[in-house]
């Protein structure tokens, strides 16, 4: 080899180095972290003009993780950091953004490698006001502490073990301050990372739409001045007994859900074999009970249903006025007065779209935007 080329050789071996190491640092550091000097005040305190005693029955917060700012931050920065996905592709804010309510688009998400998820994305806001021990479509998983940390493990989403996330996460240059700031020592562990990630979900309030402008102003039942005459027409629908009966199963004024319950959906044809609550008791008496996300912000979020398979709100509508399917499970509110029936609420066209333009109102622009809730890292 001449000394010409074997300096050629060394050369471009040296730009090859150079390179690679230059997509080392771009994908370890994916983005830099920017949070304001003074922390962030996360606490919300619920309106009484909402029916607040009721909602504040169903909080989940446990004694031992009671909301704290630099905690709540915390979890804010790993919601969004791809450090915790193998290949660093994905966060938990990839299948749940903020511009959907906390949901996503998809009607499955994409997980890891290709994979996706085999139910819709959950919308996560006013999940700290749903009873506890129901949580996933399932409800499977007792408490939020729980199940944050198992789409990290989950093979079809983030796919890391949690040893190598809370080994990644102490080599970084920004948790051991975060860590410090929230507990008091910089040690990474698990339940850690459990607790700061359950506390940005529970702090993840919606109660700044139009329906709640409406309620500080006029009681529930009354027309709201600043509603249209259909929207008018849907709210006094959504409450009404014989017309679907949607507040039965959607309660409080966040439009949550206690428990899992069976809303009829048609399995049969479409070959939908997922038993939901079943699942997790073993019992027949649970088949395809699911649990329904607070309703809040629907209307930016399609599709619907555990498996995304309504893209309108017309189609949810019109399914609980005519295409209710009977099940020894159907819940109750949806059996007709004959037990082995389903019941049939025919509501005519205007009414669909009343009901549907009603959901309409519970958008809340401003938590869709609210920069606390965004991502930190530019
Ligand atoms: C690949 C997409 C994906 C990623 C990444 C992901 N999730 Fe989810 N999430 C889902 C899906 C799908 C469900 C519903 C799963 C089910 O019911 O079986 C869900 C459900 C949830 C729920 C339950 C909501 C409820 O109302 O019961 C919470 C809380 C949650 N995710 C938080 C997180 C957190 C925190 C992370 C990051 C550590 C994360 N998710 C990452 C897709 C994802
Ligand atoms: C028997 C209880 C029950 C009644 C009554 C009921 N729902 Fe539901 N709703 C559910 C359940 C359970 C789900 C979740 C089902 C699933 O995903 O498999 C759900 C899901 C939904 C969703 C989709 C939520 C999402 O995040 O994808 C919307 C929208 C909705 N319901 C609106 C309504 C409206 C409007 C009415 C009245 C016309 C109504 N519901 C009546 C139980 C009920």
């Amino acid at each position: 080899m001449s000394f010409e080329f074997r300096h050629i050789v060394f050369f471009l071996a040296l730009l090859t180095l150079v390179a690679c190491r230059k997509d080392v640092e771009s994908s370890s550091e994916t983005s830099i972290l920017k949070l304001p000097e003074n922390v962030i005040d996360y606490q919300t305190s619920i309106p009484s003009y909402l029916d607040r005693d009721l909602i504040l029955l169903q909080d989940n917060t446990p004694v031992d993780n009671v909301q704290d700012n630099n905690v709540v931050t915390l979890g804010r920065v790993l919601f969004y950091d791809k450090l915790l996905s193998v290949d660093q592709s994905l966060s938990c804010a990839s299948c749940h953004q903020q511009q959907f309510g906390f949901s996503d688009t998809a009607r499955l998400s994409d997980g890891f490698a290709g994979q996706v998820t085999l139910r819709h994305s959950m919308a996560l806001a006013n999940i700290r006001f749903r009873p506890g021990a129901t949580f996933f479509w399932d409800g499977r998983a007792t408490t939020i502490e729980h199940q944050v940390l198992q789409p990290i493990e989950d093979p079809t989403e983030m796919n890391l073990s949690l040893d190598s996330v809370v080994t990644r996460i102490q080599s970084t240059s920004y948790y051991p301050d975060l860590f410090e700031k929230a507990f008091g020592s910089d040690e990474v562990t698990r339940t850690k990372i459990a607790r700061s990630l359950a506390q940005f979900t529970r702090a993840l309030i919606s109660i700044g739409s139009r329906y709640d402008k409406g309620l500080s102003m006029h009681r529930r039942n009354e027309d709201f001045s600043n509603f249209t005459a259909e929207e008018n027409l849907g709210k006094a629908l959504f409450f009404n007994p014989d017309k679907g009966f949607c507040s039965g199963c959607h309660y409080t004024d966040l439009f949550i859900m206690d428990i899992p319950r069976n809303n009829g959906l048609e399995w049969e044809v479409s070959n939908d074999l997922d038993v939901g609550f079943e699942e997790v008791t073993g019992s027949s008496l649970d088949f395809r009970k699911f649990i329904a996300p607070s309703l809040r912000n629907i209307a930016v979020r399609p599709p619907y249903m555990h498996d995304g398979r309504f893209s309108t709100l017309e189609q949810v509508v019109r399914h609980y006025s005519d295409e209710i399917h009977w099940s020894v499970s159907l819940d109750n509110h949806l059996k007709s007065s004959d037990p082995s029936k389903a019941k049939r609420f025919d509501l005519d066209d205007n009414e669909i779209s009343a009901i549907a333009a009603f959901l309409g109102t519970l958008t809340d622009d401003e938590f869709l935007h609210d920069e606390k809730f965004s991502s930190p890292f530019q």
